[in-house]
């Protein structure tokens, strides 16, 4: 089954948004296999966003990404990379649909709430980031013949 790795940013945590985000992965149908809450030190920043290290924006990113605690999730589920992003909006929330996380709740460009990996390549390596082997847990759901049973899932 496929991963991928969702931090709830700083301003997720600061304005008590937590439970209602993960609420809403969870109703959609996926699982944690993995979840964790650490403030993202400026070497863990560079590591993560090493894309955009040499970007203009990158100073003020670290800023805001060291700036509190995250909560760091490994989710699990069918196509968990791109309906995640799909369930996250648009990277400035004020272009992100209503029914979106960003859409509904947020109005920044930088304070966006959620990271979600963009594809699986980049899923593997950020889940390796922040989580160890053994703390990722694998569980089977009853529920799971509901939920995707009859789908092909990777
Ligand atoms: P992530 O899931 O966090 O990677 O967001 P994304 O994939 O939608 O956006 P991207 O990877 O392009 O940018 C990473 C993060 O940098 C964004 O989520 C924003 O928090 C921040 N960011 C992106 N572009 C800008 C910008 O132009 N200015 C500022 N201040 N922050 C930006
Ligand atoms: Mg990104």
């Amino acid at each position: 089954m496929e991963r991928t790795l969702i931090l709830l940013k700083p301003d997720a945590v600061e304005r008590r948004l937590c439970g209602r985000i993960m609420a809403r992965i969870e109703d959609r149908g996926f699982k944690f296999a993995g979840v964790k809450m650490l403030k993202v030190t400026p070497e863990l920043s560079r590591q993560h966003y090493a894309e955009h290290v040499s970007k203009p924006f990158y100073p003020l990113l670290e800023s805001f990404i060291t700036s509190g605690p995250i909560i760091a999730l490994c989710v699990e589920g069918p196509e968990a990379v791109r309906v995640m992003r799909d369930m996250m909006g648009k990277t400035n929330c004020r272009d992100s649909a209503p029914g979106t996380i960003r859409g509904d709740f947020g109005l920044s460009r930088q304070m966006n709430l959620i990271h979600g990996s963009d594809s699986i390549e980049s899923a593997a390596r950020e889940i390796a980031i922040y989580f160890k082997p053994e703390e990722l847990i694998a569980t089977t759901s009853a529920l799971e013949p509901w939920l995707y049973a009859s789908d092909e899932v990777k």
